[in-house]
């Protein structure tokens, strides 16, 4: 028999509808629209603002049009992984609030939380649940509410992220196309430049700590923007090499939107021009773990069977990778 790989069969996105541009941020902050375009490539990105409305609400549009393209049924799923690092609560996983509002009821799930490289690891997770023979359906979903956590008086950040959800379906293939090889890294020394200070179990709630705005996204641009570079470059370089690849057999790089500039400088170092490369960032911002499924489901007509596509990220922990995948269809 020959190996089984784990195909992506099918893709579906989801963005809010509330699109919050670099005009709006300049009424909010001190900053500008030329400043923005110029150091991120961001023009505006969608917020999710309906109160009671969460996580989970991005990733079940996104899926469901999964289930419409494929004519599955939500009991065909036998498990949801959610790459997100913000749940709908701290718990249950949102895989399981997803699971229930899609009426999944045979699927099992969990969350994983990787940051911007949430998406690479939770592909890799789930490509080994269909590669073991075990499960015929899984769903990949990165799903993020970024607005949640971002402080809006906070021109570092709040310029740089927005809301969304992509997902992918998983199934085996047996003609060699699909996720062929991946390379994870991470550094948990890492976490002092981009993190949330509080909230967690080292420092639970509290009047002090939401006084003290520890509840939004701490990060240090610059020192993480120097990692990233090298980071996301050398891990899709290595990637290449390991699999004796060059430029001209890659169709597509699917980099993770974070800033245009350290885009460019992986493209640059794979020796691949602008025409072969995913951004989107100009309409999405950076939607962390959404951000490479975004892209696969923006562009799921122009890829073709055969299709060598370089999947890479770089972000919290410090986390980073990159994957090969042949498309499948
Ligand atoms: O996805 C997860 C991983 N995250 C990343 O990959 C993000 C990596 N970092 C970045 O993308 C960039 O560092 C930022 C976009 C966050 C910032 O760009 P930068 O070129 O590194 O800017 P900077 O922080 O070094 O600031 C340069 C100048 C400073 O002014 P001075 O000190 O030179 O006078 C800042 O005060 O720009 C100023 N500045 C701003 N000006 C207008 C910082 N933020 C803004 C702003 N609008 N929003």
């Amino acid at each position: 028999m020959s190996k089984i790989t784990a195909a992506i069969t099918a893709v579906g996105g989801y963005v809010p509808e509330t699109v919050l541009t670099n005009a709006d941020l300049e009424k909010m902050v001190e900053t500008n629209d030329e400043w923005i375009r110029t150091r991120t490539g961001i023009h505006e990105r969608r917020i999710l603002r309906e109160t009671g409305k969460a996580n989970s609400d991005l990733a079940v549009p996104a899926i469901q049009e999964i289930l419409t393209k494929t004519g599955l049924s939500p009991l065909d799923i036998d498990c949801i992984i959610c790459a997100t690092v913000t749940p709908d609560m701290v718990f249950p996983a949102t895989a399981n609030v997803i699971a229930d509002k899609l009426g999944a009821t045979n699927a099992w799930g969990y969350d994983l939380s990787a940051a911007c490289s949430g998406f690479l690891y939770a592909l890799t997770s789930g490509a080994s649940l269909v590669e073991s023979g075990r499960y015929k359906n899984v769903i990949v979903v990165g799903s993020e509410k970024m607005s949640a956590i971002i402080d809006y008086s906070d021109r570092n950040t709040c310029i740089i992220f927005g809301d969304g959800a992509g997902a992918v379906l998983l199934q085996p293939n047996t003609e060699g196309n699909g996720v062929l090889d991946s390379i994870l890294k991470s550094d948990g020394s890492g976490r002092t430049y981009l993190h949330m200070k509080a909230g967690g179990s080292l420092k639970p709630a509290s009047v002090e700590t939401v006084m003290a705005k520890e509840h939004f996204i701490y990060q240090e641009g610059k020192a993480v923007f120097k990692f990233a570079v090298k980071g996301m470059a050398d891990v899709s370089a290595e990637l290449l090499e390991r699999n004796h690849l060059t430029s001209d057999d890659i169709a597509w790089l699917v980099p993770h939107q974070a800033n245009l500039r350290i885009i460019d400088a992986t493209a640059e170092r794979m020796g691949l021009s602008k025409d072969k490369v995913m951004v989107n960032i100009q309409r999405y911002g950076n939607t962390t773990a959404a951000t490479i499924p975004l892209c696969l489901w923006e562009w799921e007509k122009q890829l073709k069977k055969g299709d060598n596509l370089v999947l890479a990220a770089f972000g919290g922990g410090f986390t980073w990778g990159a994957i090969w995948i042949k498309w499948a269809y």
